[in-house]
């Protein structure tokens, strides 16, 4: 006799979980279910706030493109740092977060035990082959008690998790396609960044690295 209980949605693996410090996990493949809602978010919101290059204070080029929907979206420029409510390029508010991310992101940090997340920002990187992110702490936020929500969609890359001092050791952690990490509380302001991302051709997003942020930043 063949026992059809199951079809096969509910045969999926669940989540697994990987803790990599006190309260900073990676939830491997949490965002697969919602990819397709979530490219098509995407489209609506870089069509209204398209990626750009931005300076960092110091004069540099970031290598990341970026844009950002939400009340506050980030930016960088020679003045420094700072959430502001208008995208610089259009003088307009920045989109509002879709609902999907919205959810996924309330789910994810409520799975790594940050119940009632409800993010004001959500920045969005695009990273080509040899794109990087240098080590930062995420420190423009008014307050830290929320956690930082990071999905990873297309080619895979090298996050490196450090400790409160840009010299501190890091460790180093592989993110893929659906990946989400989720990190606050006492381990909120730690160092982090990307390593330059290998070259490769991800099936559905093509020669790059999407990388979403959803952050509580007013
Ligand atoms: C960031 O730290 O803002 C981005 C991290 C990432 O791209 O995974
Ligand atoms: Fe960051």
């Amino acid at each position: 006799m063949s026992l059809d209980l199951f079809d096969e949605d509910d045969l999926q693996q669940p989540t697994r979980i990987e803790q990599f410090s006190t309260q900073a996990f990676v939830l491997r493949g949490f965002a697969l279910p919602w990819v397709e809602a979530l490219l098509t978010a995407l489209e609506r919101v870089l069509h209204e706030s398209p990626f750009r290059h931005m300076q960092t204070p110091g004069g540099f080029t970031m290598s990341a493109r970026l844009s950002s929907c939400g009340a506050l979206g980030w930016t960088s420029s020679a003045q420094g740092y700072r959430y502001s409510p208008v995208d610089p390029l259009s003088g307009m508010p920045w989109p509002a977060i879709p609902q999907a991310l919205l959810d996924l992101a309330h789910s994810a940090a409520a799975t790594a035990g940050f119940e009632h997340f409800v993010p004001d920002a959500c920045l969005i990187n695009a990273y080509a082959p040899g794109a990087k992110m240098s080590l930062h702490q995420d420190k423009n936020e008014r307050a830290y008690t929320a956690p930082i929500v990071s999905i990873s969609l297309g080619l895979p890359a090298m996050f490196q998790f450090g400790g409160f001092e840009r010299s501190d050791p890091v460790q180093r952690l592989s993110l893929f396609h659906g990946d989400v990490v989720v990190w606050g509380g006492v381990d909120r302001l730690r160092y982090h960044g990307i390593l330059p991302i290998k070259p490769g051709t991800h099936s559905l997003l093509g020669e790059q690295r999407i990388n979403i942020t959803l952050r509580k930043a007013g």
